[in-house]
């Protein structure tokens, strides 16, 4: 499904330079593949982390970069899947239905960390490597797309 799903992302970014404009066509060409209960990016922002495009419930706005799963991507500049968000020091439950979840960093054409992409998933254990690499693919799509 990501192989599938890239070229389609490619096409829809291709000739667009509105950040914005390209961070809510992946959140909604990912929830329209795979149906994640929750799917969005937050923007580096004022030196934290700031709710952007997103799909699904209502989520808290603002993330500071020493909390939750995606303060924890956000610092170490690697994908962190959790498999049971309980289990996870730190996590900040939005919504109480959330149970497995993959946050990856999003880079621009510097490099540098401009967002992270969360998507949560209400089954346990709901994120794999193949995830992983789909979704870093993915998002290595924006790097020539950010601000
Ligand atoms: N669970 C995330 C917060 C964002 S919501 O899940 C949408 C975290 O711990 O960083």
């Amino acid at each position: 499904m990501y192989a599938a799903l890239l070229p389609q992302v490619r096409a829809l970014l291709e000739g667009e330079t509105d950040w914005i404009a390209n961070l809510a066509n992946v959140v909604a060409a990912l929830r329209e593949a795979f149906g994640f209960f929750w799917i969005g990016f937050y923007r580096v922002k004022d030196g934290e982390l700031v709710l952007g495009p997103f799909q699904g419930p209502v989520a808290c706005t603002r993330i500071a970069f020493d909390r939750g799963v995606c303060g924890h991507a956000y610092r170490t500049g690697a994908t962190v899947i959790v498999p049971d968000v309980e289990l996870f020091p730190g996590h900040i439950a939005c919504s109480s239905l959330s149970k497995s979840e993959i946050v990856v960093p999003v880079r621009n054409s510097l490099g540098e960390i401009c967002a992270v992409l969360d998507v949560d998933s209400d089954r346990l254990d709901d994120f794999s490597e193949e995830d992983r690499a789909g979704l870093e693919s993915l998002v290595g799509l924006l790097a020539n797309h950010s601000r």
